[in-house]
């Protein structure tokens, strides 16, 4: 495949950004990767005519004030680009919110006729690591099948078990759906099923923090077996709902909240996860639903496929069952990083107080980021800027020049027992006789 790529920081060579670029050209040989840096934003001649030829266009932009580099938003108000080709965006950050990027180059995309894919958002360090760099590698697979169109087959679901959750306050909205969706996925091969939130009883979260104290919640009612039969078993999760202005069903607000005790200790489980908005919204409203939806989705660690209007049930779908069938879809959306950061960086400094969120990152990785900071004294002009700049570059040097064709690929959805957290084997009841966390007993 031709991908033409466009580096829009001002560092060009020095860019981490590229680097991921970099990284793609060692594992994926077969494809090319013609790399253009942004030198003059009035001039895009080059780029449109690259760009004519490619298969692919791949924008590359770290984060900016939650967005992209002006430089970039400059050169994109000149440039003219084919409609209908294909174009798609990795940035990468310190994992504060970059969602505002990704959405700056999905809007350029869609009002201008181009075809978007969904993009990647990385950590700057990320692809040091063997799992960053299995991320990106599955990211740019999925990337290849959409530009070559490629459809999932009848039995893509075969062995996998998807739960499709009727969450809606109005039946009449949501009822008709919720049961289509059931049939077309067990007509893809999955064993499916059912669940209905209006027959559960699932009282509000009381917010008496508990849960963070056991991971045993005090309130009694279907949320707890709900919740245990989803999950435990679940290869996909789809949720079909109406809205309440920009938000979804009451009845699904209501479950959602009870997932604090899961948001803390229980990310050991992974599935595919993807809703389904029946009746009409606004576009404001979906755009604002959307955001919200990434960011709390964020916070269970799922691999995100999308949110879905009533009218786009075939692309759900079909995205969907290619999402769980070939595991190669984004698994991350664009708030991961943020918000689980935030969480990490708490604990890191809470160190005593919550031990067992700080072994929980630990344990994924969140404290064993390489420093490549390793400036120490002032910068005080361009050059020294400059060299500041190539040192960060090293690790990544060194990380490039061992690298050699594609990584291993590990498989997805190391799902376990959701009382059974990080915590420690006994579940539930050990929880309960040890008591961890913040009011750990003595
Ligand atoms: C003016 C400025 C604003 C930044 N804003 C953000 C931000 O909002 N979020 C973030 O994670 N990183 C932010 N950063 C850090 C950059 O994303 C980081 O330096 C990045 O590695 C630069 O990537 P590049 O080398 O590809 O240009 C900012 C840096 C600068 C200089």
């Amino acid at each position: 495949m031709k991908v033409a790529v466009l580096s829009a920081s001002p560092k060009q060579q020095l860019s981490l950004t590229l680097q991921t670029v970099r990284a793609l050209q060692k594992m994926c040989k077969e494809d090319e990767f013609d790399i253009s840096f942004i030198k003059d934003v009035n001039n895009c001649a080059d780029f449109e005519e690259k760009a004519k030829d490619a298969d692919l266009i791949l924008v590359l932009s770290s984060l900016y004030h939650f967005n992209v580099h002006g430089q970039l938003i400059a050169y994109l108000k000149n440039i003219k680009l084919v409609q209908g080709k294909p174009i798609t965006y990795i940035s990468t950050s310190g994992g504060n919110m970059d969602i505002p990027a990704h959405n700056f180059l999905r809007s350029f995309a869609r009002t201008n006729g181009l075809k978007w894919i969904r993009s990647l958002s990385l950590l700057d360090e990320d692809i040091l690591k063997e799992k960053g760099r299995e991320e990106l590698y599955r990211w740019f697979l999925y990337v290849k099948d959409v530009v070559n169109e490629k459809k999932p087959d009848e039995k893509s679901l075969e062995g996998m078990v998807v739960k499709v959750i009727d969450a809606g306050d109005d039946a009449e909205k949501t009822e008709k759906l919720a049961k289509q969706a059931v049939e077309r996925y067990k007509g893809l091969g999955a064993t499916v099923d059912f669940y209905n939130l209006r027959e559960k009883t699932i009282k509000g979260c009381i917010a008496c923090f508990g849960c963070y104290t056991n991971n045993v919640c005090v309130i009694k009612d279907d949320f707890d077996k709900l919740t245990e039969e989803l999950y435990k078993d679940a290869d996909m999760i789809v949720i079909i709902t109406d809205s309440n202005y920009n938000q979804f069903s009451k009845n699904y607000k209501y479950f959602l909240d009870r997932h604090v005790k899961f948001g803390r200790y229980s990310h050991n489980y992974e599935f595919y996860k993807a809703y389904l908005v029946a009746g009409d919204i606004s576009d404001s409203d979906m755009a604002e639903l959307n955001q919200h939806t990434l960011t709390v989705d964020s916070l269970e660690s799922n691999c995100m496929v999308d949110i879905y209007r009533e009218e786009e049930f075939d692309k759900m779908i079909a995205e969907s069952t290619y999402a769980c069938s070939n595991q190669l879809y984004p698994q991350r959306n664009t708030y991961y990083y943020g918000l689980n950061l935030q969480f990490a960086n708490l604990a890191y400094r809470l160190q005593r107080m919550t031990p067992k969120d700080y072994e929980y990152f630990k344990g994924r990785g969140y404290y064993e980021l390489p420093q490549i900071i390793t400036q120490t004294k002032p910068i005080s002009n361009l050059e020294e800027g400059r060299m500041s700049c190539k040192m960060r570059l090293i690790a990544f040097e060194e990380m490039l020049s061992a690298l050699d064709g594609p990584p291993k690929l590990t498989k997805r959805g190391t799902r376990t027992k959701l009382d059974a957290p990080a915590t420690g084997n006994g579940g539930e009841a050990e929880n309960k006789k040890k008591g961890f966390g913040l009011f750990k007993k003595k």
